[in-house]
């Protein structure tokens, strides 16, 4: 077993349906959008490797392997288990980088990111069990329209979401919603 199935038994049941949703949602846009398969699904398996680790102990592990801690991340550690996930599977030389890029940045998205890591954070979004309003919007224009348009919307809603409980967006979200200017 290797470091991806180790982590994923680890994980609770609910945690695992939920990435073999996202894996199956994956599956759907590469085929759709050109991406290859492999590393679509396993960018999703791996992408909440670390999502129930402690914040304490995501601290610790980001730390440990080097990553360099931002303000917000400090204060919010669960911002950390993409990164630490990602930097698993690329110790483990699972992968390559197209994956470990999706997994690191598939909370906070980014500035010119890859499809395939506009992919992950759209599955990650729109999966099934995710039952916020415009949901299926979403997901039809993933499908059916682009990858671009349904990340862009997708960065907005979560904005929006944000702000109206309180929470301040990650500094990365921010220029990944900006990088697409007045187009969305
Ligand atoms: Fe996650
Ligand atoms: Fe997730």
């Amino acid at each position: 077993m290797g470091i991806l199935d180790d982590r994923f038994a680890q994980l609770t049941e609910h945690r695992q349906q939920h990435s073999i949703r996202v894996a199956a949602v994956m599956e759907e846009l590469a085929e759709i959008h050109h991406l290859p398969q492999k590393e679509a699904r396993l960018a999703a398996m791996g992408h909440d490797l670390a999502r129930e680790m402690s914040r304490d102990a995501l601290k610790q592990e980001a730390i440990r392997l080097g990553l360099d801690l931002l303000p917000i991340e400090l204060a919010e550690p669960l911002l950390l288990h993409g990164p630490v996930a990602a930097m698993w599977l690329k110790q483990a030389n699972m992968g390559s980088e197209p994956v470990w890029e999706a997994i690191y940045y598939h909370t906070t998205a980014g500035p010119n990111l890859s499809p395939l890591a506009k992919a992950l954070f759209i599955a990650d979004g729109i999966e099934p069990g995710r039952t916020f309003e415009l949901r299926a919007r979403l997901e039809k224009i993933a499908k059916e329209q682009s990858l671009d348009d349904a990340y862009v919307q997708l960065l907005k809603e979560t904005i929006r979401y944000l702000e109206s409980r309180g929470l301040k967006p990650h500094p990365l979200m921010i220029q990944a919603v900006t990088s697409y200017g007045k187009r969305g």
